[in-house]
């Protein structure tokens, strides 16, 4: 398919004043953060979007790869907040906020969110959220959210399969990529202008919180060879997941510190 038909289809269903009006479409990429990160160095515009068909080195979380063939969504947004560094993880959690928002709109699923940022559906995994920030001493110099969406992937791998799914698997017929992108950039750019009001959750902790798959439930918290058990409450302003242990006793989990997990699996 023509590259530049491809840019103009993903165009079409942006309704953004600044998100993605600057896209570049490439068929395949190592990975649209990596390339991304460079437009950053480069001084690319704030709301630059990369997106690709494939990526042939896709980043996960932890260092893992993100296995990225074709038939779902790649893409990644190079952001240039006036906000300090400590708060750039939030902006994950916004991210999810509007991946969950489009999928309802464009493939009509009843979707999650796992705590911090995954999207789910089912008990599965739909998309995964990489977040990677440049400092320049005290200051943000940009920030580049990846976003992977398993869209029309029919197959996964026997390790994951147990915990990852894609749109067209739960809803039984394809769904166009160019729409869903369209529709997550513009989600995202309300939220995110949003979020830099405050520069903290409180004006999306509602909205957040009633997406959020566990709250209300147990959930096991695990830290190294540690696991406990609580009740997740919901998320904090600052992104924080507050839990609440067998003796009344509230606490706030910190992204990255500590791994959450459903008592019966991966999400619930
Ligand atoms: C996770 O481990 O859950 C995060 C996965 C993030 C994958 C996306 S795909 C688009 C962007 N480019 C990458 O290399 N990674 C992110």
């Amino acid at each position: 398919m023509d590259i530049e038909w491809k840019r103009k289809q993903i165009t079409s269903y942006l309704n953004t004043k600044w998100l993605g009006r600057s896209l570049l479409y490439m068929e395949q990429l190592d990975s649209t953060n990596i390339q991304a990160k460079k437009l950053g160095e480069e001084k690319a515009i704030h709301g630059t979007v990369v997106v690709t068909e494939c990526q042939t080195a896709g980043k996960g979380r932890r260092g893992r790869n993100w296995i990225s063939p074709e038939g779902n969504c790649y893409f990644s947004m190079l952001l240039r907040p006036d906000i300090l560094p400590e708060k750039a993880s939030m902006i994950t959690l916004v991210a999810a906020l509007a991946v969950c928002k489009a999928i309802e709109e464009v493939a009509k699923l009843d979707v999650r969110i796992k705590w911090p940022n995954d999207v789910v559906c089912n008990g599965k995994k739909l998309c995964g959220i990489l977040t990677e920030s440049s400092t320049d001493e005290l200051h943000l110099t940009y920030i580049v959210v990846g976003i992977g969406v398993n869209v029309n992937q029919k197959e996964f791998a026997p390790e994951i399969s147990h915990m990852a799914s894609s749109l067209s698997l739960l809803k039984g017929e394809d769904i166009e990529q160019a729409q869903l992108l369209g529709s997550i950039m513009n989600w995202f750019e309300m939220y995110y202008e949003q979020f830099l009001e405050t520069q903290d959750l409180s004006v999306l902790l509602k909205e957040y919180n009633a997406l959020l798959i566990n709250c209300g439930k147990d959930v096991k918290l695990i830290e190294g060879d540690a696991i406990c058990v609580a009740k997740a409450i919901g998320i904090d302003s600052d992104g924080g997941l507050i839990v609440q242990d067998v003796n009344g006793q509230k606490q706030t989990i910190i992204s990255g510190e500590v791994s959450v997990r459903g008592l019966y699996g991966y999400a619930e």
